[in-house]
């Protein structure tokens, strides 16, 4: 038996994937920014996005972006774009936690853009995963005063790097190779091992389509 206490955390991020979201302004110029607030449903994807990022504001304007998906492999190279906004100048309340302005994120981060191919935005070659997405809608989270939006994305496009694929099969993804990047609580972490047999892994994949 458990003993379970009643505590009141800052936040509840409790572990979701990492997400490089590729983005263009209205004046053409490329951003990329961290985020881990991200479900899918189908091809529909939603990310939690703070307002007053330039992500956000990109995302307004020109209504597309790409979701890159780093595996472990890339932490090195995710860790790099924290703590930077592309948006400039930088809030009071960033610059007192140490957030800075970077023009040129994909220099910062050391990663190289590649074209979409039904989107603006760029891919980051280095990410396994490329979800290419346009905006679908914006909902505003906590009213006037609230700090964040969820964005609905529908995914146009999707590539994946081929030694992810499962073997003999043309659309589907092996999850013993897929070894996404995961942050819990401001932490990185990689997967483990599969845990349990699955029941629900005897739907076939396309019933979902
Ligand atoms: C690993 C990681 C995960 C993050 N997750 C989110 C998130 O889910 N939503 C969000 O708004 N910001 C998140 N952030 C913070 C943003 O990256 C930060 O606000 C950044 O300044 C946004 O960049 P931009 O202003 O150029 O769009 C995360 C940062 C890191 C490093």
């Amino acid at each position: 038996m458990t003993t379970h206490v009643s505590i009141d955390p800052s936040i509840l991020y409790f572990g979701t994937p990492v997400v490089l979201v590729s983005t263009v302004g209205a004046d053409g110029r490329p951003n990329l920014a961290p985020i881990s607030s991200i479900f899918w449903l189908g091809h529909t994807a939603v990310i939690g996005i703070g307002r007053r990022s330039r992500t956000m504001q990109n995302l307004t304007d020109t209504r597309e972006c790409v979701l890159n998906l780093p595996s472990v492999d890339q932490v090195a190279a995710v860790d790099r774009l924290a703590l930077t906004t592309g948006q400039s100048p930088v809030s009071d309340r960033k610059l007192a936690v140490g957030y800075r302005y970077e023009p040129d994120k994909f220099g910062r981060a050391g990663l190289t853009a590649v074209s979409s191919t039904t989107v603006a935005p760029s891919r980051v070659a280095e990410c396994p995963v490329h979800l290419e997405a346009t905006v679908a809608d914006i909902y505003m989270l906590g009213g006037d005063e609230g700090g964040a939006a969820a964005v609905e994305l529908a995914v146009t496009r999707v590539h994946v790097d081929e030694s992810l694929k499962l073997a003999g099969t043309a659309n589907r993804i092996d999850p013993d190779r897929w070894r996404p990047l995961i942050m819990s609580f401001q932490q990185f972490y990689g997967l483990g091992d599969r845990a349990f047999p699955s029941t629900l892994s005897s739907i076939a994949e396309k019933w979902y389509r």
